[in-house]
Order: C-alpha cells, then sequence, then structure tokens
C-alpha cells in the first residue's frame, strides 16, 4: 500500500517543476527546434526545455527508478534504489503556446512497469490564465489553484451522469462512418462544441463542467489513435474513472491495457457515465 507520505515528494517535485515551466512559457521566443521525438513531431525548444525542468527536478527524488517522456525515444534510468516509474509528456498542446491558448503536462505515476494496471497515481497541470493542478490518488481526484507562488488545494472533482460538452479530436475526413453519426448525434441531443486542440484543457473543461465527451478515436491516417498511452491515456483514465466517468478506447477500459512500447498510443474516449454508455453501445457492434 502506497501512501501519501511517499507520494508526497513526488508531488511536491511536479509542482516545483510547473512553476518553473510556467515562467519558461512566458518568453517571447519559442522557436522550433531541428530535432524531432519519438512520434515525428518537430520539437519547439520549449518541448525540450520543459522536459529538462521535469528530469531535473524528478531526478532529486530518491524514490524515482525510471522517467519516460514523450520528448525521449528512451526511458533513462535514474535511481537504481528507487521504487517509482514516471510516464510524462512535459508540454502537450505545445504548438498552441504561440497563439497563446492553454497547455499542459501530464503525469502518470508506475510502479514495475508502465502497464496501466501499475499506475498508482496521475496528474497533470493546466497551464491557462491561471495555473491549477489536479492530482489523482486513492480513488480521489484533486484539484490545486496556483496562487502566490504556492499550489492551495481547492476542491476535490467528481462527474455528474451527464454533461453537456462534447470534444472530438481527429481529422473529421478520416473519421469512420459511425463515429461521425455518433458525434452528430450527440450534436443534435443538444451537446455544446467544445474543442481546442490541447488535451489538458479539453479535458480539464469537462471535468470542472460536470461531463460530456472527449473522443480521440482511430482514424483512417491514425488506425492507432495519436494520443500516447503512458503519457496520455492512462493517466487522464484514471482521473476520469476517480472522478466518477469513464475511459474507454470503444469497447474496453483503457486502464487494462499494455502497451508493447512506451511512445505507443491508443484510440481514446474520456467522459461521464452516460456519453460512455453511448460509445459503448456504437462500438459494440464494429
Ligand atoms: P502534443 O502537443 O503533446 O503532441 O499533443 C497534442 C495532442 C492533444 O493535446 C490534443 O488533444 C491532440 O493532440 C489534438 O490533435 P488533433 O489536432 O489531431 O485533433
Ligand atoms: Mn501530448
Ligand atoms: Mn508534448
Amino acid at each position: 500500500m502506497q501512501d501519501m507520505k511517499e507520494m508526497k515528494p513526488l508531488l511536491e517535485a511536479i509542482m516545483k517543476s510547473a512553476k518553473r515551466i510556467k515562467v519558461a512559457i512566458d518568453v517571447k521566443d519559442i522557436g522550433y527546434s531541428q530535432q524531432e521525438n519519438s512520434s515525428g513531431e518537430t520539437q519547439l525548444q520549449l518541448d525540450i526545455q520543459c522536459d529538462m525542468i521535469i528530469e531535473e527536478e524528478l531526478s532529486h527524488v530518491p524514490s524515482v527508478h525510471t522517467l519516460a517522456s514523450e520528448e525521449k525515444e528512451d526511458a533513462m534510468a535514474v535511481h537504481a534504489d528507487g521504487k517509482y516509474l514516471i510516464g510524462f509528456d512535459p508540454l502537450d498542446g505545445s504548438s498552441l503556446v504561440d497563439v497563446n491558448l492553454s497547455v499542459g503536462s501530464i503525469f502518470g505515476i508506475y510502479t514495475n512497469d508502465f502497464e496501466a494496471k501499475s499506475m498508482l497515481a496521475s496528474c497533470y497541470v493546466v497551464y491557462g490564465p491561471r495555473v491549477e493542478l489536479v492530482f489523482a490518488f486513492e480513488g480521489q481526484v484533486r484539484l490545486y489553484l496556483l496562487q502566490g507562488g504556492e499550489f492551495e488545494y481547492v476542491k476535490e472533482i467528481k462527474l455528474n451522469e451527464k454533461g453537456k460538452l462534447n470534444a472530438p479530436g481527429g481529422t473529421q475526413q478520416n473519421w469512420e462512418p459511425y463515429h461521425k453519426a455518433m458525434v452528430d448525434g450527440l450534436f443534435q441531443e443538444g451537446y455544446r462544441l467544445r474543442y481546442s486542440g490541447g488535451m489538458v484543457p479539453d479535458l480539464h473543461q469537462i471535468l470542472l463542467k460536470g461531463g460530456g465527451l472527449f473522443s480521440y478515436p482511430a482514424t483512417s491516417d491514425k488506425p492507432e489513435g495519436k494520443l500516447r498511452q503512458v503519457f496520455e491515456v492512462f493517466p487522464f483514465a484514471m482521473i476520469f474513472e476517480y472522478a466518477g466517468g469513464g475511459a474507454i478506447d470503444g469497447k474496453n477500459r483503457v486502464l487494462e491495457q499494455s502497451p508493447r512500447h512506451v511512445h505507443d498510443t491508443s484510440p481514446c474516449f474520456f467522459g461521464s457515465n452516460y456519453e460512455i454508455n453511448r460509445v459503448k453501445e456504437v462500438y459494440a457492434n464494429v
């Protein structure tokens, strides 16, 4: 049993990284680097800088065994006698920084390996007009706000059974017809479109407004979806399940998946129960 005492140094290191990343974002030049990450995306200097900040802060924590980042091909060994493996996306939605939309950092805290069932806690930070942090552990989802230089606890996050927001990801042209019909069906029921292109603020909005659906399906150009299991999908899946909603790949819980590689992706749907059940009904027959 892991208690909060063991999680505290990890959470504090994440909080320290978040404060430094906020400072790094608030600069004029966020220019492109010459490098690509493991998913073939051109990295921003800012992606690399945020990766370094998190690596530095988490390496100081003696209980950290391994770090795996969206921005690095291979996992990195840190303390041989450490017990936690951290998978993180240093700056999710980084291509939105130049247009001043919200971005985030995502963390999954694992033991033994990077399988979903080995995840003990997860966390994300939203850098928006305000900096907020959400931490899921032992069945609870806690919201913190950065105020006067410190993260202050605000409240526990709980989803309603049904929401009003619909955040459909991926290129529509490449959606399967049944997926398009499902998305259209929700709009016909009165759902409102909320999609910024950053999964952190998009999912944060659904969590704080009580519910809805975020989808990033399998598409003809991306049959395995776009979002990465270890750094993006699993951490948010734990948060949605603990908040009383669900996270599935269409048919099954994403928290039952075993990635073959740390950079593997999966189609994913996050939402409150009503919308997740709708996805299951539609995807049951395909
Ligand atoms: P990243 O910036 O780490 O590569 O991730 C961006 C992700 C995610 O935040 C967002 O939901 C999704 O990409 C948007 O993709 P589409 O533009 O294809 O909808
Ligand atoms: Mn990302
Ligand atoms: Mn990223």
